[in-house]
């Protein structure tokens, strides 16, 4: 394989047509852009393109639609798509082929954009949970629910023992739903979300326990357990995690009347100190319906602070990041426009590439838990 190693030799590439991902990796950021809007045009109705709102500035562009993972679910599942190219991660690729049609398919321009946070929370771990659960007779009234944020095989588990999906913008409907068919809800992968939405319905926070997955028996006495309303799964988002509440109360010394607005993945201590919370769409409808001259501190991913930063800079809104560093999520961020142009200039070829596609065996009870989130909106 020769890689392209200088940009007056890659030019030479550019008008050819679909090659080996190397060679367009050898190019630079700008050179995508035509590229991309033509193949595009190519593909016309064929083909919808979405996009979650951490992706970067160059690939957002191209978006059919944009939007939080609920949003872009909900898209996956109404639409007559041939080819729907997820530019975000992989567990929310994996849903939309879930929700899609079966002659419909679901293409991830690179198969390293994962998500660690979903990374925390394996099947058999979790079936190990169960058991350890049931052997203690707490599994009747106990249902499972997960964060969109975990493999298609744990959403499976959950619809198959009467649980299901909720994202950061339904997670109260899906608890209230989970507690009016039982009496305890073990929520995965991450805790935080679990947490804050427990809190908000106005569960103390000693009946809620963490199961550590490495520890025995969840790191948890049997007591404990049975005392608990909610299990919550010993997981987080790298990202969110960074932001803690004296980044909340410098922020305010620094600017008086700043709004602080933050995801709910972030911890409990940030999210009781901030002034709203809410799921990357409910972010930005937040600042979209502010006053001029607001000034928000947004705790969540870098990419989409700094476009709401550029966007309402002319209405005098003032946003900056919580973190001094901003918070970039590594994983989002792999879906380079590179990746989107080798995977579209490839679908005009006709040849699909990382194709991502459920097994039927896991996708049947998956799309239960799924359509029952779609359900209670
Ligand atoms: P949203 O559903 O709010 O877009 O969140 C997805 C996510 O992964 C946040 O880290
Ligand atoms: Fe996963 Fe966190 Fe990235 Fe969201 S921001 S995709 S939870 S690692």
């Amino acid at each position: 394989m020769n890689l392209i190693i200088d940009e007056e030799t890659a030019v030479s590439l550019e008008t050819g047509s679909a090659c080996s991902l190397e060679n367009y990796l050898a190019l630079p950021d700008h050179s995508m852009d035509e590229r991309i809007a033509r193949a595009r045009e190519r593909l016309g109705a064929t083909t919808i393109l979405l996009g979650h709102h951490y992706q970067r500035d160059e690939v957002i562009w191209f978006a059919d639609f944009t939007g939080d993972s609920y949003k872009l679910s909900k898209i996956a599942a109404e639409t007559d798509a041939k080819y729907v190219v997820f530019c975000g991660v992989h567990f929310m690729a994996e849903s939309a082929d879930v929700l899609g049609r079966d002659e419909q398919q679901v293409i991830l321009p690179d198969l390293n954009a994962g998500c660690s946070m979903a990374d925390m929370a394996e099947i058999s771990q979790v079936e190990a949970c169960w058991e350890a659960l049931e052997r203690l007779g707490l599994t009747t009234d106990l249902i499972p629910l997960t964060y969109m944020n975990s493999t298609a095989a744990i959403k499976a588990f959950c619809g198959e023992r009467g649980g299901l999906v909720c994202t950061s913008s339904n997670s109260r409907a899906a608890f209230e739903w989970a507690f009016a068919r039982g009496k305890r809800i073990l929520f995965l992968p991450d805790q935080h979300l679990g947490r804050n939405t427990g809190y908000a319905m106005g569960i103390p926070l000693e009946q809620m326990v963490v199961w550590d997955p490495w520890a025995l028996q969840g790191g948890q006495v049997a007591s404990d357990l049975a005392l608990s309303r909610i299990l919550l799964w010993k997981g987080h988002c790298s990202v969110h995690q960074r932001f803690l509440p004296s980044q909340v109360d410098e922020i305010r010394a620094k600017h008086p009347g700043i709004q602080v607005i933050v995801h709910p993945e972030c911890r409990w201590e940030v999210c009781q100190k901030a002034d709203a919370l809410g799921s990357t769409e409910r972010l930005i409808k937040i600042v979209e319906d502010a006053p001029t001259d607001t000034t928000f501190a947004i705790g969540t991913e870098i990419h989409l602070v700094n476009r709401l930063a550029h966007r309402f800079a002319a209405q005098g809104k003032r946003i900056l990041s919580l973190d001094d560093h901003g918070c970039l999520c590594t994983t989002m961020y792999r879906i380079s426009p590179q990746h989107l142009a080798w995977a579209l200039e490839n679908l005009v070829d006709e040849r699909v590439v990382n194709r991502i596609k459920v097994r039927s065996s896991v996708k049947l009870w998956a799309r239960m838990a799924l359509e029952r989130m779609l359900e209670i909106g």
